[in-house]
């Protein structure tokens, strides 16, 4: 949820920090701060500098980090787990005398134990946060070998971290160790780097290592070296990251936001098109040969958040094209209520960061029941994409806007080939119908790029309807998953009161709510369900609600009940969704923005939930 980054090389290190931190902003935004120390500096002091608040307030303060000279520092922007947004809890936090700085993502459980116990030796604590158990903890167990602190350190603390540490006595060095919270170090000529995620960095390298649990990396200047928990050096790969720089840049758009909604016909395009060779669908990276494909007797789909709606939707395209019976879970209920799996049930665990904790210890419960779990996964290398038996990487890039646009639509994609594929293998779709689907398929992008490029139609509704208070979104089947996305998108980014019911629930209670001038969009994509969805749009038509339809073009019969009907291209109906999302995404965007919001960044949200 917190943003870390740090580097030590040639360059003033502050204004690398504030920079790698812009790109970080969506991890929180509550308050950020550096710390900076190496040898070229008079005092050898480690120097802090925290502000409250959006970055611009540190850019302010450090006039964009030129006022902070040296060439060693760490930084952060927080997103609050302990302890209030304010200064004193912004980090870097430090130990006595400033000798020991520290910046952290995650959550120290005991953390309340290991005060208690620090207190009574002495130690003095100014914060409410958690992280500050770790400064006084290296103090104490220091005695003159860093290295040596940390390993005590990672043997006393329990729950997850990802940490830069810098020691006033070791100045010029940095140390970066995790565990269940992502940390990847970056090496470029001009110096090497430390970042939570890789748009921090890619402005400066695209060589990049992912270092493991309880690892721990001492990068200097001129070198980079891991050791174990028992000290003990270690090798490590680094890769090449695929991601365009300019990928982690507005270019030219308004927002993040607009820009990945605009993504969408590539991402897709990207994700779809090296997977279709020759006619067919081939998923390289899935480690299951037909037989393994043959015996899979049921799916779970587990996620969080948007990367939930996608696994609603599988359930509906999964069981119809490969009559798998579906089960679909929230990751953080999943986690806990001791599942019963049938035999040869494979688990899809879908998340576009890879680093979701609950997702993430979905995954991890499942393995150690013994199923096989596929990963549908954004980030390259993320927690959820090594330990996932199988991953199947969505082809979005960086997905820097907080609420979720083209990351989503990409995974709905690898939910539709995947579907094909096991379709095809277990003779559920016979090959006429198959090959329709993959033409079909391959006709997504420039389908999604016509409903942008009739976005004014949403953007007049927007402007219209920014001030109404509640809005529900009612459909069946695919389109009930759709209105549970379109109904957290329009929450998430423009704090409007918004629910989505699956149509024919409305009855048993939720209809009560509905009265004059309320807004319900009403999906209605779904060939077999349209009239039934068109009698429960009557029904709260006639309760006063003013009616928003959403359908396929050919559907006109909605315009008599609906107050405004918004089109997309005709599909296969499993496909639907890919493209009743895009006026949705649009909706809920140009409401935030006629509401003067911060969209990329919404109130008390975070991209990447690496806290339960
Ligand atoms: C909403 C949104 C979130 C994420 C959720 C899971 O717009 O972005 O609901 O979908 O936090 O995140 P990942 O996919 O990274 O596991």
């Amino acid at each position: 949820m917190c943003g870390i980054v740090g580097y030590v090389g040639k360059e003033n290190a502050a204004s690398i920090l504030i920079e790698g931190l812009s790109k970080l902003e969506y991890r929180g935004y509550d308050s950020a701060g550096i710390a900076v120390l190496d040898n070229s500096r008079d005092k050898k002091e480690i120097e802090i500098i925290k502000a409250k608040g959006r970055l611009q307030a540190l850019r302010e303060m450090t006039d964009n980090g030129k006022a902070v000279k040296g060439y060693c520092g760490i930084g952060h922007t927080r997103w609050a787990t302990h302890g209030e947004p304010s200064v004193i809890n912004a980090h870097p936090h430090v130990s006595k005398d400033k000798k020991i700085a520290v910046v952290h993502n995650g959550i120290i459980e005991n953390y309340k134990e290991i005060k208690e116990y620090l207190q009574k030796k002495g130690y003095e604590f100014v914060s409410q946060t958690d992280t500050e158990v770790i400064a006084h903890l290296l103090d104490y167990y220091y005695k003159g070998n860093c290295l040596e602190a940390i390993t005590k350190v990672l043997g006393r603390v329990r729950g997850s971290y990802a940490l830069g540490i810098l020691f006033q006595e070791n100045p010029g060095v940095m140390y970066a160790v995790r565990k269940d919270s992502p940390l990847i170090v970056g090496k470029s000529p001009q110096g090497n780097l430390i970042a939570s995620d890789v748009p921090a960095i890619l402005k400066y390298t695209k060589t990049v290592c992912y270092i493991d649990d309880r690892e721990i990396a001492e990068i200097k200047a001129d070198g980079i070296r891991f050791y174990d928990i028992d000290q003990e050096e270690l090798q490590k790969e680094f890769k090449t990251v695929e991601w365009d720089a300019k990928a982690a840049e507005k270019e030219g758009f308004e927002h993040f936001m607009l820009k990945e909604i605009y993504e969408q016909p590539k991402a897709v395009a990207d994700t779809i098109s090296p997977r279709i060779k020759n006619g067919k669908i081939v998923i390289d990276e899935l480690e299951m040969t037909d037989e393994d494909i043959k015996k899979v007797s049921r799916i779970q789909m587990v996620a969080c958040g948007s990367a939930y709606h996608v696994c609603v939707c599988a359930k509906y395209v999964l069981e119809k094209l490969a009559k798998i019976p579906v089960d679909v879970d929230l990751a953080s209920e999943f986690r806990y209520r001791n599942p019963l799996m049938a035999k040869d049930t494979l688990v899809i665990v879908v998340s576009q960061s890879g680093e979701t904790a609950d997702s993430l210890a979905a995954l991890r419960e499942s393995k150690k029941k013994g199923y096989k779990v596929l990963g549908i996964v954004n980030v390259v290398g993320s927690s959820i994409a090594r330990e996932a038996d199988s991953v199947f990487y969505t082809w979005a890039g960086p997905e820097i806007s907080v609420a979720t646009t083209k990351a989503y639509s990409t995974q709905l994609a690898a939910v539709y080939l995947i579907g094909l594929l096991f379709g095809k293998v277990r003779g559920t779709i016979k090959d006429k119908e198959y090959r329709e689907y993959i033409h079909e398929l391959g006709r997504l992008p420039e389908k999604i790029q016509k409903i942008l490029d009739e976005k004014e139609r949403i953007q007049w509704l927007a402007n219209k309807y920014s001030h109404t208070k509640d809005v529900f979104f009612i459909g069946r089947g695919l389109d009930y998953a759709i209105s549970l996305e379109g109904s957290l998108k329009l929450k998430e980014i423009s704090y409007i009161h918004s629910e989505a019911y699956a149509a024919g629930e409305l009855k048993h209670g939720t209809i009560s709510l509905i009265e004059e001038g309320v807004l319900v969009v009403g999906a209605a994509t779904q060939p077999d369900l349209f009239e039934k969805e068109v009698s429960n749009l009557v029904e709260v038509r006639s309760r006063g609600a003013c009616v928003l339809g959403l359908t396929s073009y050919g559907n006109y019969s909605i315009e008599d009940i609906a107050d405004f009907t918004v089109y997309v291209p005709k599909t296969q109906d499993v496909f639907t969704t890919s493209l009743a999302v895009v006026p949705l995404q649009l909706l809920a965007y140009y409401i935030s923005v006629a509401k003067g919001l911060d969209v990329d960044k919404p109130r008390n949200l975070a991209k990447s939930v690496t806290v339960e």
